[in-house]
């Protein structure tokens, strides 16, 4: 049996830390889907549509990754694309709280789903989106943070022009 998994998220923005999981993930299982929430209540800086087709440009060379979108419950879309596996990444131990809490909810009303966490990268172990985005509002440096071609995108968000 082919393993399916799925790396969900918001993704606003995708970050360096996001693509060293993809990467990683998809070594491990035979397809990796990274699905992204369509929260219509959360109050996103980018549309799905544009998260889904950032995702797909920096994801192109990654043979088996799928990139795709989803609404309501992780685990109900999980049962739909016949995926058994959710990947997440663990920055520290104030991630371990929450992550914990949605794992085992998730495999109390889906036994067969199992959460796999990889500790994410030292190197972006501080990095997430809504640091990304509060220093881009401001003007600063992001061009670590994020993949090359998102920097300008990110700036533009907030009319911040950088030459
Ligand atoms: O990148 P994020 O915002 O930390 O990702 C959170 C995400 C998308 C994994 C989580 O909110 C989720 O799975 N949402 C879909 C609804 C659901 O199934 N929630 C789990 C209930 S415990």
């Amino acid at each position: 049996m082919k393993k399916r998994a799925v790396y969900p998220g918001s993704f606003d923005p995708l970050t360096n830390g996001h693509m060293d999981i993809i990467q990683r993930a998809a070594k491990i299982v035979d397809e990796l889907y990274v699905g992204v929430l369509n929260n219509s209540a959360k109050n996103s800086l980018f549309s799905l549509d544009e998260r889904v087709s950032m995702l797909k440009e920096e994801t192109a060379g990654i043979p088996n990754v799928v990139v795709d979108s989803f609404d309501g419950l992780l685990v109900d879309y999980m049962r739909r694309i016949d995926a058994q596996i959710i990947i997440r990444g663990l920055r520290a131990i104030s991630d371990y709280e929450y992550e914990i809490q949605i794992a085992q909810t998730n495999h109390k009303v889906s036994p067969e789903v199992e959460t796999v966490f990889l500790t994410t990268n030292l190197q972006y172990s501080y990095l997430s989106s809504t640091i990304v985005k509060e220093f881009a509002s401001y003007g600063g440096d992001i061009s670590n943070f994020v993949p090359e071609r998102l920097v300008e995108r990110i700036y533009a968000k907030y009319g911040v022009k950088k030459s």
